[in-house]
C-alpha cells in the first residue's frame, strides 16, 4: 500500500507505482491505484494528459527519469511496446525496479523488454489487459501477467486492485501474450465478428428483438458449456460424442452459409467455420465431436 507520496516535479519523491503512458487505459490504471490508496506518479509524452490526472490524486511528472526512479513498480501502458522501449531509452540503471508493460504486445516484444530490463539490473513482468478502461478496478477486470512467480507474488496486490480477476499465467514471459492471442484475439474477436454477421442478418430481415435477445442469451450459455468441453476433450485427446457430430455442425454451417448468401448478406465468418469443419470431414473425423477438428488445426494439420 501507500508509502506516502511526497512533493511533485523535481523533488526526491517516493511513490508506490509509476505509470508511464496516460492514454485511456494508463489513466484508468493510475486513477484506480490512487483510489485504492497507492501513491502514484505518472508520466506521459504529452504532459497535459498526465496533468489532467492531478485532480484524481495522481502526481504528474514531466521528467521520465524522475518518475522512473521514484517508484519500485513501473507500469508502462503506451500504445506499443516499441513506444515504451523508446521512452525508457535514457534509463541505464533499473536496479530495484520492476517494469511491467501492460499494453498490447507480442511474445517477442515481451522477451525483448525483459532482456532490456534485466540488462539494466531490473526485473520484468509482462501483462496483457483483457478489459475496457471502465472495468479496471472492478472484480471483472483482468490483467494476465507472465514472469517470475516470486516477482508476481510481490506485485500481485497491485494487479488484483487493477482487476479482481487478474492472474499469473506462468513463468514463461511470453505466456500472457500467447493466452491473449488464443482467447482475446482469436476467440473473442472471431466470436464477436460472427455475432455481428448474425445480428446484421436478423435485424435486416426485421426479426423480432425479443427473439434475437433470447437466442443471444441461449447462445452465450451454450458457449460457456461447450467451450469447456472442447478444452477438456483436447486435453484428454478424447472426441467421442453421443450428442452432435462434426457432420451435423458442417451441415448446419453449409445451410446457414446458403441462406445468408441467398438474402445477400455476408457469410464470411460462418464460411470460415465451415472450411475448418470440411477439413475435419475430409480427414475422416465426421462422426466425432466438434473438438475433433483440433486434429486439422495444428501446424501441418
Ligand atoms: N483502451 C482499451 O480498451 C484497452 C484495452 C486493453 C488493452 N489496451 C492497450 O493499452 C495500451 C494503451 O491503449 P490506450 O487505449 O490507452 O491508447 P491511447 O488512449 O491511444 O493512449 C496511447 C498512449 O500511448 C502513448 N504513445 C503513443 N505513441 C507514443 C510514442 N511514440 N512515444 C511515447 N508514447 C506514445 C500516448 O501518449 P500521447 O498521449 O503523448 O500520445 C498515450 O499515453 C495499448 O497497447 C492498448 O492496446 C487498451
Amino acid at each position: 500500500m501507500s508509502t506516502g507520496a511526497r512533493g511533485g516535479s523535481g523533488e526526491s519523491s517516493s511513490y508506490d507505482v509509476a505509470v508511464v503512458g496516460c492514454g485511456l487505459m494508463g489513466a484508468a490504471l493510475a486513477r484506480t491505484l490512487v483510489k485504492a490508496g497507492y501513491s502514484v506518479v505518472a508520466w506521459n509524452r504529452t504532459h497535459s494528459r498526465a496533468e489532467a490526472l492531478a485532480a484524481d490524486g495522481v502526481v504528474p511528472e514531466r521528467s521520465l527519469e524522475a518518475a522512473f526512479n521514484s517508484a519500485p513498480l513501473v507500469l508502462a501502458c503506451t500504445l506499443t511496446p516499441e513506444n515504451t522501449q523508446e521512452v525508457l531509452a535514457p534509463i541505464n540503471d533499473a536496479s530495484g525496479t520492476t517494469i511491467a508493460f501492460v499494453g498490447s504486445g507480442s511474445p517477442e516484444s515481451a522477451r525483448e523488454l525483459a532482456q532490456w530490463t534485466v540488462a539494466r539490473g531490473g526485473d520484468y513482468l509482462d501483462g496483457v489487459i483483457v478489459s475496457y478502461p471502465e472495468d479496471i478496478g472492478t472484480p471483472q477486470g483482468v490483467v494476465v501477467v507472465a514472469g517470475d512467480a516470486a516477482l508476481w507474488s510481490r506485485h500481485e496486490p497491485v494487479f488484483l486492485e487493477l482487476g479482481g480477476s487478474s492472474f499469473h499465467a506462468g513463468e514463461d514471459i511470453g505466456n500472457a501474450n500467447l493466452l491473449a492471442t488464443a482467447f482475446s484475439g482469436a476467440f473473442i474477436v472471431a466470436s464477436l465478428a460472427s455475432y455481428a454477421e448474425g445480428a446484421t442478418f436478423a435485424h435486416g430481415l426485421g426479426l423480432p428483438l425479443d427473439g434475437i435477445q433470447r437466442m443471444t442469451r441461449q447462445g452465450i450459455a451454450l458457449l460457456a458449456t461447450r467451450c469447456e468441453e472442447i478444452t477438456d476433450n483436447i486435453h484428454r485427446g478424447h472426441h467421442a460424442t453421443d450428442q452432435a457430430t462434426i457432420a451435423t455442425f458442417a451441415d448446419g454451417a453449409r445451410k446457414s452459409m446458403g441462406v445468408l448468401a441467398a438474402y445477400g448478406y455476408s457469410n464470411r465468418l460462418v464460411a470460415a467455420a465451415q472450411e475448418n469443419l470440411a477439413a475435419a470431414e475430409a480427414a475422416g473425423l465426421s462422426e466425432l465431436a466438434f473438438s475433433a477438428q483440433t486434429e486439422v488445426l495444428r501446424p501441418g494439420g
